[in-house]
């Protein structure tokens, strides 16, 4: 099966395939089970553009709504990590109008609406936008695209800065996107986006990054394709700690700004990487099959020793983990998370049952598979109470 890549139109064909998956974010009751949504999850690499992309991608409304189960402020690191890029942009760029694509609950927004300066949220999953209106957040809950951006202009005026932090890769059509950023931004603006890195990716084999909702896995080479397409360059990349590992991109309208040496460097990094080549594609294939096959052999030792397993945190990624691996409540007990729009619910796909926090702590599990591995400094930190073992799969299996 071979397809045209969404940024280049060249001819791309499958790495890696998941099979069937659900709706990453669709928790749900067992009456849904029965009509519960899947998508064949295949991967490509275009070898002109290098982007690393889904083949094919559930429709939007499928996935943003107004249940959508993702609220950014469920982790008080993230809260932290959106103050400071909210400050970063204040003290850097001192805007008078901000526009942020996909602001979520308004964990980046609210530090702008804060301090009194103009600012627009673009959200289409209602009940997080709506959410975000609860801290004074101006939001239109839409999709982004190039005709909302027409809308935006005639109404706000145009943007120093759009902001956008793990949205860019959920949205297929990018050239629609960056076609509207370039008439909503002023001719000296900038667009600061952040997203988890394929380097990262492929150094950690954290497969789980994929998932119905990430269209793209960006590397600083795609973007500057994709923004030369739109005569517009990357002046910035700069790596970020979050999801696991991920990359802070700045790009602007060519020739309006200095290009920070960081980009020179991590165009060097890829290079060195071979991430421009097939060859390294299969070999994160073969060590996604690897770690598949090493985490469930844990797992199966660990019931047949007599242990219990619990999940920590019923996240995104959790999904692919599960339903590639086929673990399901046979192997785990339940998975235990914050957010209460997941509790009670039960996990895409194999339907582990999602339970309060409060289910983990009453009665601590011999065991503990850190799905959110990504947030392990601040677990850390509170689960010092934890006598049982952890299960780690990033960046190799591992009991701890
Ligand atoms: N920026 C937040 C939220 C990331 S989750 C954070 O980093 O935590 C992805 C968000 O993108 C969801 O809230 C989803 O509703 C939104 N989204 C998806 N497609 C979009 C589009 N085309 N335009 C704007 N937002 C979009
Ligand atoms: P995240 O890695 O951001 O999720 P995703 O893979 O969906 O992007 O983790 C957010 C989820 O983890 C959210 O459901 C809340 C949950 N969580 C906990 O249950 N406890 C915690 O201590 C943390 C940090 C997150």
């Amino acid at each position: 099966m071979t397809k045209n890549c969404l940024i280049c139109s060249h001819n791309i064909e499958p790495f890696i395939s998941f099979g069937p998956q659900p709706i990453a974010n669709g928790f749900l009751l067992p009456d849904q089970f029965k009509n519960e949504y899947f998508f064949q999850m295949d991967v490509a690499f275009c070898p002109k553009c290098t982007m690393v992309q889904l083949m094919d991608q559930p429709d939007r409304e499928k996935m943003f709504h107004s249940n959508y189960a993702f609220y950014s402020s469920t982790s008080s690191h993230m809260a932290k990590h959106f103050e400071k890029f909210a400050n970063e942009v204040m003290m850097k760029y001192q805007p008078s109008f901000v526009v942020e694509i996909g602001s979520n609950d308004g964990i980046m927004l609210k530090h702008f609406a804060n301090k009194g300066i103009k600012h627009l949220g673009i959200e289409p999953s209602a009940n997080v936008a709506d959410e975000s209106r609860l801290h004074g957040v101006n939001v239109v809950s839409r999709f982004f695209d190039e005709s909302l951006a027409e809308d935006i202009v005639g109404e706000y005026g145009q943007a120093d800065c759009i902001l956008s932090a793990n949205v860019m890769a959920h949205i297929p059509d990018l050239h629609s996107v960056f076609a509207g950023i370039k008439k909503l931004l002023k001719p000296g603006g900038v667009l600061i986006f952040e997203d988890p890195y394929m380097g990262d990716i492929l150094e950690k084999t954290s497969y789980d990054q994929i998932y119905d909702e990430h269209a793209f896995f960006f590397s600083l080479n795609s973007i500057e394709y994709l923004a030369k397409q739109h005569g517009m360059e990357t002046i910035d990349a700069y790596p970020q700690e979050t999801h696991g590992g991920s990359m802070r991109y700045t790009v602007a309208n060519r020739g309006t700004h200095l290009k920070n040496d960081r980009v020179r460097a991590w165009m060097e990094k890829e290079e060195y990487m071979d991430m421009d080549k097939p060859a390294t594609y299969e070999k994160f294939r073969q060590n996604v099959e690897k770690s598949r096959e090493n985490l469930l052999q844990v797992l199966t030792e660990i019931k047949r020793n007599g242990g219990n397993i619990v999940g920590y945190a019923a996240t995104a990624k959790s999904a692919t983990i599960t339903n590639y691996c086929e673990i399901g409540p046979d192997l785990i007990d339940f998975i235990c998370d914050t957010t209460p729009i997941k509790q009670g619910k039960f996990s895409p796909g194999m339907h582990i049952p999602v339970k309060s926090y409060a289910e983990f702590t009453g009665k601590h599990p011999s065991h503990s598979l850190l799905f959110a591995w990504n947030h392990t400094k601040e677990i850390m930190e509170k689960e010092t109470g934890f006598k049982g073992k952890w299960i780690v799969y990033v960046p190799e299996v591992k009991v701890l």
